[in-house]
């Protein structure tokens, strides 16, 4: 900002004033009232409708698939599209805190007294890069299947009903198929059947080593799923 738009800035923030009301007792009142509605609006609703309290939670639950609250798609579709663990860190959590950081500092770095959107070309279409940025991710993050579902592997159609049997059995909370499930603890199962024959997979199922837990309840209760799952991690060669 030079001299003399300085002095014009502050011609008009002089005139603007005088025409102006003080901030107290004018806004601080129009503040308080409306701060005052929302609370009672809020009161009423918990009375006339209650609050929800969802299921009981259940620790021992191996199908529960765990998704964010809408606003923080954009960063669970981030985690999701990132897989290299050395960059993890940085993309999650480096990037959103150093946008942030720069969003606080703007004010400083930018001292342009222009205050039409199309004179500030690039406050503004960093302001659009970033909003679509975002809407993009999380609309991606909202349609993205849940993390259970085997996704970076393309199964023949005639396993598909096993693959959804694994996904909904909790198995990638320990085992890794391609790029879907954890990497640990249980042994990577991309390639299981080229060590492992069918009936010895079937065999570990209903009697495997701890940590992981037996399935021989889904053997008894529904062997055409528990014959499925194994049909599809027979097929993993
Ligand atoms: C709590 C973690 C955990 C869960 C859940 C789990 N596993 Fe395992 N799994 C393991 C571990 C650990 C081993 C290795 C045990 C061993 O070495 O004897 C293993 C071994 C296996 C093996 C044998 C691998 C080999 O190379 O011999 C198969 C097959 C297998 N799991 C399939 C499954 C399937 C299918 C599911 C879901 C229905 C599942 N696991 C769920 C932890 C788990």
């Amino acid at each position: 900002m030079n001299a003399v738009e300085k002095e014009r800035y502050l011609r008009e923030y002089y005139i603007l004033k005088g025409q102006g009301k003080p901030f107290f007792p004018y806004a601080v009142l129009k503040d308080s009232v409306m701060a005052c509605i929302v609370l009672l609006v809020i009161i009423v609703m918990s009375i006339v409708l209650g609050a929800e309290l969802g299921p009981k939670a259940d620790p021992t639950t191996t199908s529960y698939t765990p998704r964010p609250e809408w606003y923080f798609f954009f960063l669970f579709e981030l985690l999701r599209v990132i897989k290299p663990p050395a960059i993890v860190f940085i993309a999650t959590i480096g990037v959103p805190t150093i946008c942030m950081v720069l969003l606080i500092l703007l004010p400083f770095i930018d001292r342009n007294p222009e205050r039409h959107p199309l004179r500030r070309p690039v406050a503004t279409l960093a302001g659009i890069t970033t909003i679509c940025a975002m809407a993009f991710l999380t609309i991606e993050g909202a349609i993205a299947g849940a993390p259970g579902q085997l996704s970076s592997i393309s199964v023949p159609t005639q396993y598909k009903k096993g693959a959804a049997v694994f996904a909904a059995s909790g198995c990638q909370g320990c085992h890794r198929i391609g790029d879907d499930g954890n990497a640990g603890p249980g042994p990577n199962l991309t390639h299981i059947a080229a060590t492992v024959p069918k009936p010895a997979i079937a065999r570990t199922l209903v009697n495997p080593t701890a940590p992981m837990p037996s399935f021989a309840r889904l053997q008894q209760q529904n062997p055409k799923q528990f014959n499925e799952l194994v049909d599809f991690l027979g097929s993993l060669k």
